[in-house]
């Protein structure tokens, strides 16, 4: 596979090189971030004031027995939550911690294989699972808060 015009660096040099830099495997967050609070079943995982458009929060929520690691992004001024999980392979999207979007920030990018999403759908556009969408999350503004919820299959 060649490497994605929308990322001019060859993603899987970028993504070894952050995973051998930071020497953990794909820097998976297995701690709640502070300031992480559960509220009316969802988890608050963001002041809406502190995500701005282009940016990113990771998270964990646990859905009956599922621990699910989660990400929240602000797209255009909309939040919109996915598991963090690739469609192609199941290793989560960002291989540098927090890390979602392509540089122009019009798409989210794995930076296993460089397969880019669409970030307010979840579908994959380009890659190798073209045509197959992120797990999509819940997710409310309430209060200023941005709060995720389980899918409610898994609650
Ligand atoms: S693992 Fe994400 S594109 Fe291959």
């Amino acid at each position: 596979m060649g490497s994605n015009p929308l990322y001019n660096v060859s993603a899987d040099i970028l993504c070894w090189s952050r995973i051998l830099a930071r020497g953990t495997p794909y820097g998976g967050l297995k701690e709640r971030m502070p300031g992480q609070e559960n509220t009316h079943g969802g988890l608050v995982v963001a002041q809406a004031g502190d995500l701005p458009h282009g940016t990113s929060r990771k998270f964990q929520l646990t859905c009956g027995r599922k621990q699910i690691d989660g990400f929240v992004i602000n797209f255009r001024g909309r939040f919109y939550a996915y598991i963090n999980r690739c469609c192609h392979i199941s290793v989560p999207l960002d291989c540098a911690e927090n890390e979602f979007f392509t540089r122009d920030l019009c798409h989210l990018i794995c930076l296993t294989h460089g397969a880019t999403y669409e970030p307010n759908t979840g579908l994959c556009t380009d890659g190798p699972c073209i045509g197959e969408y992120l797990d999509v999350l819940p997710v409310a503004v309430r209060h200023g808060r941005v709060i995720v919820y389980c899918p409610p299959e898994w609650d």
